[in-house]
């Protein structure tokens, strides 16, 4: 049998205060009900997920490259580090895992400097503005995109 497709799902800064964080932009769902929704969907799939949040970019760069091994690509929503991280990207890109970009909230609508990602185009692909549902969809995405490899 087939071992269950792993993916990593990173979050990055002030994603741990999803909930109490301007909630009129990112939705009422905690971190942990977000966690909880992935699962939930990964599961549906035969697949499993691996969660991580940090607001320190190294952290996150650390994680990536300790999880490498043990995933078959990412889920990625890097909060503000989606645009500046070249950091970020170069270690995504480096783990040769292929990765969704994600946002809860529609980053195009609002300020001009979220319309930029320096992650976008090593994406396999972006959604963005569907709160939760933004990591289910990339998600599935991701695992099509695995199986059709
Ligand atoms: C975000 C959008 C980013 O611009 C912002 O810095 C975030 C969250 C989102 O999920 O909508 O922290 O990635």
């Amino acid at each position: 049998m087939t071992p269950p497709r792993r993916i990593g799902v990173l979050h990055g800064p002030n994603l741990n205060l999803l909930g109490r964080r301007e909630p009129e932009i990112y939705g009422s769902a905690s971190l942990a009900d977000v966690d909880a929704a992935i699962a939930a969907a990964a599961a549906e799939q035969g697949a499993e997920v691996v969660t991580f949040q940090s607001n320190l970019e190294g952290a996150l760069v650390d994680w990536i490259q300790a999880r490498t091994a043990d995933v078959d690509g990412w889920v990625v929503n890097a909060a503000g580090f989606t645009h500046t991280s070249v950091a970020l990207r170069d270690a995504l890109v480096a783990s040769e895992r292929p990765f969704a970009e994600v946002h809860l909230s529609n980053v195009f609508a609002r300020e001009s400097f979220r319309h930029e990602s320096v992650l976008a185009d090593a994406a396999v692909g972006v959604v963005a503005g569907f709160g939760v549902t933004s990591y289910v969809l990339g998600l599935r995405g991701l695992l099509a995109r695995l199986e059709q490899a």
